[in-house]
């Protein structure tokens, strides 16, 4: 029984956490969203970059079926999970054909018409025929150009606008060393279709869109969200205390502005983390049957989503530990203590090495420069981690299997 309960809690958790999330569990972004809507719309091209788990996806997702209720053609892919060239393409064709067979995979469908299947119920052959000469493509090259075409294709066939989103674009540059330029080239002269491209590895994409010489130089216009409106990951405290208030009171609870403030202090209104953390109270408060959130509850609440943030955290500090110097940086500017003591804890490190450790940091995307000489982390909570781990409370290094 209990087993069933926490299995049913992770499927569908009250304040979900980790993917993305639905419109209605969206909170703060609609004046974002809007923007972002209009831009797209108006045939402009938008980058998306921004720390891990602060609603890019989620953001994304809700604004192309925006789009698509006002009749535009959509398509999503992730290129994270491609591992080479012709991969990403089949993504693309996949996600171009869903417009027209309304469903999944049809690209799969389209290589068996290809070779000679016959057309199903589901899948006719005028939901593949853009890509039938695609599909009997072998050369790897030519195939990723051909799919790169196919949203001009779609476009052009159905006198609709197309929007067309990569997320986590950096990887795609590694699938080869000329993809960028192949698909730069490609869409440039394209009509009718817009590209958002979303990244978490802020340095690498905003390098790709704003140095001269680089391939995507001044192709999209960048549109923060992690400072939005001057609010800290771009929302509104308000609109997390409207948000909690009512999520609460949905179930017969109420949690007060002051503990409002309190969770927020302590995420620094970091998106997941603080839904991390409502998802902990609620089901804590749940099970004592308690209505009203106390700061006693919320304290037990963030030693929980501490403990399920822990693997997200220790995979981050794993990888500062293949590089010289940045765990080392890393404690010192969780601890706020002096950046560039020579005789600092943990021994030495000369100066250039900081300030090489402090860029690391910020292309990463886990430290933000403050003022001269002044970092911070970008979530207090892995902050609080990096502390726990320097202070021996936590084993780094071992990654819990959780
Ligand atoms: N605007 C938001 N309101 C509430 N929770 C959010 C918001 N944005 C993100 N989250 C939380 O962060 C998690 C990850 O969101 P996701 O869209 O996958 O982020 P990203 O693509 O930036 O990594 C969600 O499951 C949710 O818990
Ligand atoms: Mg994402």
């Amino acid at each position: 029984m209990q087993h069933f309960q926490r299995t049913s809690a992770a499927v569908s958790p009250y304040f979900p956490v980790g993917g993305p999330v639905p419109a209605a569990e969206l909170v703060g972004r609609e004046s974002y969203l809007r923007r972002l809507v209009e831009r797209l719309e108006d045939g402009q091209h938008v980058l998306l970059a921004g720390p891990r788990r602060i609603g890019k996806t989620s953001i994304i997702l809700e604004a192309l079926r925006r789009l698509r209720r006002r009749g535009a053609h959509t398509a999503y892919v992730d290129c994270l999970g491609a591992t080479d060239v012709r991969g990403l393409g089949e993504r693309l064709a996949d996600a171009i054909l869903q417009n027209l067979s309304g469903a999944e995979r049809t690209f799969e469908h389209a290589k068996a018409i290809a070779g000679g299947m016959r057309p199903t119920v589901k899948v006719k052959y005028e939901h593949v025929e853009l890509a039938l000469q695609l599909a009997r493509e072998t050369n790897a090259q030519r195939f990723f150009e051909g799919a790169l075409d196919l949203p001009q294709a779609l476009a052009r066939r159905t006198g609709k606008h197309v929007v067309v989103v990569f997320d986590e674009f950096q990887a795609a540059g590694r699938l080869g060393p000329r993809v960028f330029d192949v698909m730069r080239s490609r869409f440039q002269a394209q009509r009718g279709v817009s590209y958002a491209f979303l990244g978490s590895e802020q340095g690498i994409l905003e390098e790709l869109f704003s140095n001269k010489g680089r391939a995507f130089y001044r192709f999209a216009v960048p549109l923060d969200l992690a400072d939005a409106g001057g609010h800290r990951f771009g929302i509104d405290p308000d609109d997390w205390l409207e948000y909690l208030r009512g999520k609460f009171a949905a179930k017969k609870m109420t949690i007060d502005d002051a503990s409002v403030d309190r969770l927020l202090d302590a995420t620094g209104g970091h998106p997941q983390d603080t839904m991390q953390v409502c998802a902990a109270l609620y089901y804590l408060m749940r099970e004592a049957g308690s209505r009203v959130v106390s700061g006693e509850l919320l304290e037990v609440a963030y030693e929980q989503a501490m403990r399920e943030l822990e693997r997200p955290f220790a995979l981050h500090w794993a990888e500062l530990g293949s590089h010289k110097y940045l765990q080392q940086v890393a404690k010192r500017i969780a601890h706020r203590a002096v950046l560039y003591a020579a005789d600092a804890d943990g021994g030495a490190v000369p100066r250039p090495e900081v300030l090489r450790a402090l860029d690391g940091l910020r292309l990463r995307g886990l430290v933000v420069r403050l003022g001269r000489g002044r970092y911070d982390f970008v979530e207090p909570m892995f902050a609080e981690f990096v502390r726990r781990i320097d202070e021996g409370m936590l084993t780094a290094g071992i990654v819990p299997s959780r």
